[in-house]
Formats: structure tokens, sequence, C-alpha cells
């Protein structure tokens, strides 16, 4: 099992939105994928309640109740959905159990400081300090040929982060959210160009997984 942390203390970064669409895909994989909702508004647990049948099947689990269900359904993929506010003791325990982190970061003034003292925190965390963590941020709801995602990778740069992609806005997400949904269940005629921005992120994974653990 390969577990991918996706986190920012920022509220409203855009976690739940790229966890929803990376379970989902990978799902779309025939992969065996589970959403840890570690948020207790349950963002993604009521995403995958709104999941209609007959979409590749994600499996939801939640904290503390729900390690039967990891355990017996051994999925290749957890995706941890973190919550708001995501410091500390928490922060620590849930990148520790972590194959990877990543960091949806949005393009405000706000989300760029919020992230900054959080990738500060995260290089205080002993995996990632020793380089044993994968650690990549993506930017969320930002056009890659704007202005607003050249200070985005400006923001980063002296961080020396990695920035996959950068996930445009798009009300496709709004709407996929909606109805339990991913961009990667809509037809290609309508997802094409946003599916587009996605092949960074495939691409990070499959460098980090071995092709026989998948
Ligand atoms: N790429 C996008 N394009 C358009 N809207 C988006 C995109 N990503 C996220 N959103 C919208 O922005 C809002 C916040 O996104 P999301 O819930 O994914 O963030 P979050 O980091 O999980 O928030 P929280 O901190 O509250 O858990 C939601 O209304 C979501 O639909
Ligand atoms: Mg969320």
């Amino acid at each position: 099992m390969f577990t991918i942390l996706v986190a920012n203390p920022k509220g409203g970064a855009g976690k739940t939105t790229i966890a929803t669409n990376l379970a989902a895909f990978l799902a779309g994989k025939r992969q065996r994928v589970v959403i840890l909702d570690m948020d207790r508004q349950r963002s993604a647990a009521r995403w995958l309640s709104r999941r209609p049948r007959g979409f590749p099947e994600v499996r939801g689990a939640l904290p503390d109740t729900d390690t039967k269900v990891i355990r017996e359904y051994a999925p290749q993929w957890l995706i941890v959905d973190a919550p708001a506010g995501l410091h500390g003791a928490a922060l620590n325990d849930l990148v520790k159990s972590a194959d990877a982190v990543l960091v949806p970061v949005s393009t405000s003034a706000f989300d760029f400081e919020a992230t900054a003292d959080f990738v500060a925190e995260l290089a205080t965390i002993k995996p990632i300090k020793e380089g044993r963590r994968a650690l990549a941020v993506v930017g969320s709801k930002v056009d890659g040929r704007t202005v607003a995602a050249s200070d985005l990778d400006a923001f980063l740069a002296p961080l020396s982060l990695d920035v996959l992609t950068h996930i445009r806005d798009s009300q496709l997400y709004v709407h996929a959210a909606r109805d339990g949904l991913s961009i990667f269940d809509q037809p290609r005629s309508r997802a094409e160009e946003a599916w587009s921005d996605w092949p960074p992120i495939f691409e990070w994974l499959q460098s980090l997984v071995p092709a026989q653990k998948r």
C-alpha cells in the first residue's frame, strides 16, 4: 500500500478536490483505493456517499473506526485527506505514516503565507528532514499561463519545492464534487483540457512506486 497525504493547513486550498480526483483516477485504472477522511467536516466521505453506482469504486475510511476496512480491502493506494489547521503532533503522525506528501497551494497572499509556515514546519519533521518522504506541491485553482501561476512558482522556488503542475480553476471540479464524481469520470469531450493538468502528478507517483507494487 502506498499512502499519499494530501495536506495544507490553509482552509479551502483544494485538498479534498485533489484527493477525490486522484482517488477516482486511480480507481479508473483498476486500482483498489481507499480515501481516509481525516476532516471532521467529512467532505470526502460525503463525496463518496454521493458517488453513483457504475463508476470506478473508491472506498472510504474514517480515522480510528475503520482501520479494519483498510486491512481487509488491502488497497494499493491510501489517500489521506487532511483537515484544515493540521499542525504539530497530528501532522507528525500523518507524515510518518505516509509515503508521500502532496501539498495543494492556491494563489492568494494568504495561501502563500500559510503555506510558507506549513512548509517550514514540514521541514522539521524527521522523515522529511532526512529525505525519506517525497514532498511535492501542486498549484490549485490556477491556470498555468497566468500571472498567478508565475507568482506561485516564484513563491515556491526559494523553498526548493517541486511544483508538479497547476490544476486549473474550473467549474468541472465543482460540478463533479456535487455529483460524487471526478473530472476523470466525465466524458473526454468535456473534461480533456482539465485532464491535461494531471499527468505530472501521475508521473511523480509512478517514479515513487515500483511497478510491481502497483
Ligand atoms: N480546481 C478547482 N477549480 C474550481 N473550484 C475548485 C477547484 N479546487 C477546489 N475548488 C473549490 O474550492 C473549494 C475548496 O476546495 P476543497 O474543499 O477541495 O479545499 P480543502 O482544502 O479540502 O478545504 P478544507 O480546508 O475546508 O478541507 C470548494 O468549493 C471546491 O469545489
Ligand atoms: Mg477538505
